[in-house]
C-alpha cells in the first residue's frame, strides 16, 4: 500500500536524520571529558544508528526508497555538527544536543499518528520506543546542563532548557 506523502518523507528524513546524529556523537563523545559522558554518548550513538536500521525496515515493507538528497544532506550536517564539538565547548555541544533530541520525540509520535490514519496500529510499539529513547537522550544532555549559569540564558534564546520541552513526555531523570 502507498503511505500519505507526509508519512513516507517523515520516515526517509528520520532515516537520513538518524545518521547525523550518530555522527555528530561520534565527535561529542571524543570531544567530551569525562569517562562516564563518553560511555554515555557512545551508547546514545549506537541507539541512532539502531533506530536508522527500524526505520529502514518500515520503509522496506512499505516500499518508500531511500533519499539520495536526504543522504547527502545529513552526511554534510551530520560531520559538520561532530567536528564542531571540538570547537564549540562542552556546554554548548550538550545544549543542542538535548534541543534536537527533544524535537526527535516528537517525530516518532507523530508517525505514530499518520500510520493511524491508515489503520495501521502493528509499529505502535516500536515507533514509541524509539520515541522514548530519544527523551531518554535529551533528559541525558539536560542532566549534564542543568544547573550551568548560561542555561537560563539558552533556553530564553533557543527555547529549550530545564523548563521548556519541545515534547509532551514526562519521564523521571534516570540520573
Ligand atoms: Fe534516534
Ligand atoms: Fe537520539
Amino acid at each position: 500500500m502507498d503511505l500519505p506523502y507526509e508519512l513516507r518523507d517523515l520516515l526517509r528524513q528520520a532515516y537520513s536524520a538518524e545518521k547525523a546524529a550518530a555522527f555528530a556523537y561520534q565527535g561529542h563523545a571524543a570531544a567530551v571529558k569525562g569517562l562516564d559522558n563518553k560511555t554515555r554518548i557512545r551508547e546514545i550513538e549506537n541507539d541512532e544508528w539502531i533506530h536508522r536500521a527500524e526505520v529502514l525496515s518500515l520503509m522496506k515493507q512499505y516500499n518508500v526508497p531511500i533519499s539520495w538528497w536526504y543522504e547527502f544532506k545529513y552526511h554534510i550536517i551530520g560531520k559538520f555538527i561532530s567536528y564542531s564539538c571540538y570547537v564549540i565547548g562542552w556546554f554548548t555541544a550538550m545544549y543542542f544536543a538535548g534541543r534536537l533530541e527533544s524535537g526527535n520525540v516528537n517525530e516518532y509520535y507523530r508517525m505514530v499518528e499518520l500510520f493511524h490514519t491508515e489503520g495501521i496500529t502493528e509499529h505502535d510499539d516500536i515507533l514509541e520506543e524509539m520515541g522514548i529513547k530519544e527523551k531518554e537522550h535529551e533528559v541525558f544532555f539536560l542532566s549534564r546542563i542543568r544547573s550551568h549559569p548560561w542555561l537560563p540564558l539558552f533556553e530564553k534564546l533557543f527555547g529549550w532548557g530545564a523548563s521548556k520541552s519541545y515534547n509532551p513526555l514526562d519521564m523521571d531523570d534516570p540520573e
